[in-house]
């Protein structure tokens, strides 16, 4: 028999809506995510806000588009419902950079430390941790640490940097960084700015100290999004993960927003690979099979737990 190739395409998103009845559940989306995704999603936000909806939802079933760690926490908190990711290996460099085998003797080595690890990290680095805290957070949880008190701050170096010239803390920071944030080009970003003047630079903390010297506005992605909305300017050169791009143009369509350029032109490095592994099909098969699942020992999560409501406790 032959198939017509269109009677055997599936309507991904038909489908995905559907199966979104059955089980009863709730796609929660990150701003990196590709804009189909994103405009699937009941819900589309930052690291914190995706925990925060994680945490009140009364899903069933939480479908995660978006990177481990992130779906990670979302069972963490959600022990009792299904958590579901597309693509297991949708990983996080940050969270790689950091394994507990490495991460738990640096720890027991400074015991008068207080830890804060970015939500960018495995379960069992925060179950070695006091405080979670995401990008949007992070500055609020450090002012309220106690003066004397001294601090570990991991995986990420350059949001440590970040923080500890915006607080005047000093903290002890893990050798960590994104692959994404780490490949913009100063050059050119100097070279955009030279041919539109106009344009204001809004970056993510997660970038260098040399990048983030040529910024107007630093914030997380949410507070990056908000930004544009209120500003007064009409263009903007983005230096965080392009994904973010679609909200923005769908905010205020009327505004100009050019991509981070990156040091080398063969390859699309302002995209994160792991987020990008993420596809309407791969959500669609998700949800139709329930899998993959994540999974997390009792023990473990209990652990990882604490410094995650602590998080939420303080932000
Ligand atoms: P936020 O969306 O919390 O700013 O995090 C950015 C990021 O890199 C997520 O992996
Ligand atoms: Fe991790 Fe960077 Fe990708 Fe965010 S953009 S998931 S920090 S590798």
């Amino acid at each position: 028999m032959i198939f017509n190739k269109t009677e055997l395409a599936i309507d991904y998103q038909a489908e995905i809506i559907k199966l979104k009845e059955d089980l009863n559940a709730v796609i929660l989306a990150h701003y990196y995510q590709q804009p189909e995704i994103q405009d699937i999603a009941d819900f589309v936000g930052d690291s914190l806000e995706l925990s925060r909806k994680a945490k009140s939802t009364n899903a069933e079933v939480i479908v995660f588009a978006g990177v481990h760690f992130m779906a990670e926490t979302a069972k963490i908190l959600n022990p009792e419902k299904t958590v579901l990711l597309p693509d297991l290996e949708a990983g996080c460099s940050l969270a790689e950079g950091c394994k507990k085998e490495d991460f738990e003797p640096f720890v027991k080595s400074h015991p008068d430390h207080i830890v804060i690890t970015y939500i960018n990290s495995t379960a069992e680095v925060k179950a070695l941790s006091d405080i979670i805290c995401t990008s949007s957070n992070a500055e609020k949880i450090i002012r309220q640490i106690p003066e004397n008190q001294k601090i570990i701050f991991a995986p990420d170096k350059n949001l440590g940097k970040y923080l500890i010239k915006k607080t005047g803390r000093e903290m002890l920071l893990w050798e960590g960084s994104c692959i994404v944030h780490e490949t913009f080009s100063e050059r050119k970003i100097i070279d955009l700015k030279v041919r539109n003047p106009k344009a204001k630079v809004i970056a993510h903390p997660e970038c260098e100290e040399r990048i983030l010297f040529l910024a107007d506005f630093i914030g997380s992605t949410s507070k990056l999004l908000q930004f544009v909305k209120e500003d007064s300017n009409d263009t903007y050169i983005v230096l965080t993960e392009t994904g973010i791009l679609h909200q923005m143009k769908k905010a205020v369509p009327e505004k100009t927003f050019i991509p981070a350029p990156v040091n080398d032109e063969t390859c699309s490095c302002n995209e994160c690979p792991y987020m990008k592994l993420n596809t309407m099909e791969k959500l669609y098969l998700c949800m139709k099979n329930r899998f993959p699942e994540i999974i997390i020992g009792q023990e473990l999560r209990l652990k990882a737990l604490k410094p995650i409501e602590k998080m939420l406790e303080m932000s």
